[in-house]
Parts: structure tokens; sequence; C-alpha cells
């Protein structure tokens, strides 16, 4: 009899405990609204890329948020057909990365019309007209290129060099991430009077193109090239073994400089073919859902929000570096 009471306690404990946990089913509340975003993602020109699809996507899933995601294919017209898609199936709120930054208006005002809010993920827009967006959740692209040219300086000083010959590898013609990275790397070099650009060449974020126009840099400056600035890894990843066919030892006979941190490129550094790689992170899905659902309930949610980056150089004790996850 007393055994019998004791299963039967032991079958209402489990039950119990089974219906808390669908419940709170990762991390959502069985009364919580249901969430539905709409994001647009740019494409998959990179791991970085790659990397933060599958961020938003596990995210969301933990956040309990139902994701209609969408793949532009590195096209800005895509993107735009995406969001009106959003907009038609009435989502509770919108998140895109915008290939470029000009070019939203109408779309986003669209959407404003609908009382649909649209949060900025990784990069910026420019628009003359206010609230057409909430949030930007991205990194600080600018503080990227100061960290690239603070790295060189340093560089330049421990090697003893009067004079440092540079080339840029830039990202997406009127991307966020490709002006201010450009731009905090020039401001930062700009009062050192060794440093000289000698080329900046777009290389559009891709391997392929990375690999292009490392060969037009080599063909036309050769000897002459100390340093590689590129804007993203898969870029330089491109260019390295170009370095290498035309005789050169990237990392010794020219400094390798990179950002993103991706797995793949650390290897690369701790190879010593890169000197250093500035730390972009993909993961930007946490700080999405919680917008997103701050959006939901009325919530203010912050003007911006930058993750915190470090950098990975031959400075430090690369053994230490974590698995990158991406
Ligand atoms: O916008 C972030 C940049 O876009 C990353 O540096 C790059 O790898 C990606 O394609």
């Amino acid at each position: 009899m007393k055994r019998s009471r004791k299963l039967l306690q032991s079958l209402l404990c489990l039950l119990l405990t089974g219906i808390l946990l669908i419940g709170c089913q990762n991390g959502k509340k069985s009364d919580e609204p249901e969430l539905l975003l709409g994001f647009s993602q740019i494409g998959s020109e990179s791991a970085w890329r790659i990397g933060n699809t599958q961020d938003i996507e596990d995210q969301a899933e933990n956040y309990g948020v139902s994701l209609m995601i969408e793949n532009a294919n590195q096209k800005q017209e895509n993107q735009i057909a995406a969001i009106r898609r959003f907009i038609a199936y009435k989502v509770d709120v919108i998140a895109f990365s915008p290939i470029v930054e000009d070019g939203w208006d109408n779309v986003l005002t669209e959407a404003k019309e609908a009382g649909i809010p649209v949060v900025l993920v990784d990069r910026d827009i420019s628009t003359e007209k206010e609230g057409l967006t909430t949030c930007l959740i991205g990194a600080d692209f600018y503080q990227e290129g100061v960290m690239a040219a603070e790295y060189l300086i340093r560089k330049a000083d421990s090697l003893g060099l009067d004079s440092v010959n540079i080339v840029e590898i830039t990202g997406t013609e009127n991307s966020t991430p490709m002006r201010q990275r450009q731009q905090g790397f020039a401001d930062t070099i700009a009062s050192d009077s060794r440093m000289h650009i000698l080329e900046r060449i777009d290389g559009d974020f891709l391997k392929s193109r990375g690999a292009e126009c490392m060969r037009s840099l080599l063909d036309k400056h050769g000897d002459d090239i100390d340093v590689v600035y590129s804007h993203n890894d898969e870029m330089t990843l491109g260019a390295i073994p170009e370095i290498e066919k035309a005789g050169y030892k990237p990392g010794k006979d020219i400094i390798i400089i990179s950002i993103d941190g991706g797995q793949e490129a650390i290897d690369v550094l701790k190879e010593g073919k890169i000197n250093c790689v500035v730390e972009c992170t993909p993961k930007l899905g946490k700080e999405l859902m919680e917008t997103a659902k701050k959006l939901k309930n009325g919530e203010e949610v912050d003007e911006v929000i930058h993750p915190t980056e470090v950098i990975f150089s031959d400075e430090q004790d690369l053994e230490k570096i974590a698995p990158r996850g991406y």
C-alpha cells in the first residue's frame, strides 16, 4: 500500500515537472503572446555572415520567437522585396542587415505606416527621414578601424620602421563596415608621418575578390608593399595565397591585418601568416530577440547597442584563444 502511494506521488511529480517544462519551453512563458519576427539577411558571403545567421536562428529558438528569415543573396532589391513580404504578412517586428546604406526610405516608410517597428542588425542606413528605425544592434566599425591602426603603429615601433606602405582591401562600397573601418583607420594613422596608403581597392567582402585585388596590388606595387589592411577575414584568406605565389612571406615580409576573428583566420594567425585580427562578433541574436520582445510589449529600447570587441595579435599568447564558433 505504502509502495503504491509512493509510486503515485513520483508519477504526479514527473507529470508536474513535464507541464512546467512545456510551459517554459525555450525560455518562453506559456502565457506570453507569440512574437513573429521577419529578418532579411544580406547573403552568405563570409563565415561571419553564416555564423550570424546561425546565431539568430539559435537565439530565436531559445527565446521562443517565430522567425521568418530570408537570404537576399547580396542583392538590395531582394532585401526590399523581403521587407514588403514581412509587411504583407503583418509580422510584429522587422529586422534586417542593410547591404548598403542608401535606398531604404520608401520601403521603411511603408513599414512605419503599417505600424511595424524596424531593427537594424549589423549595419546602418543613411536617411534624412526621422523615425524609420528603432534601434541598431551591431559592432562599432569605426573603433575596429582604430584598433587595426593602433596595432600597426605599435608594430612599426617594435620593428623600428621609418616608413610604412599600406594597401587596403575594402569591403562592399557604401556599406557601413567599409566606410567606418576605412575612416577609423585613416584618422588614427593620420598623425603618424611614417604611414602611407599606396592604394585602396574594393574587395566586396569576398574571398575571390580578395585574391583578385591582391594580384592586382602585387602587380602594381610589388616590393613596395609593407602592409595589407583587409576589411574582413574572407578577403584576407583570399589574398594570402597570392602573396605566397608572388614569393613573399605573409606575416613576415608583409604585415597582414584582418577583421572578423573567425576560426580559420585565427588558425592562420597562429601559423604566423596573419599578424593581427580585430574581432567583429556575429553573435547579435540574443540582443535582437530581447529588443524585439521589448518592442512587441511597447517598451523603450536603446538606440544603439554595440557588443564589446577585442583584438587578437602576435603580441599575445595565441594558445589562450577559445574556439570561435564561426
Ligand atoms: O557587416 C559585417 C561584415 O560583413 C563582416 O566583417 C564581413 O565578414 C561580413 O560579410
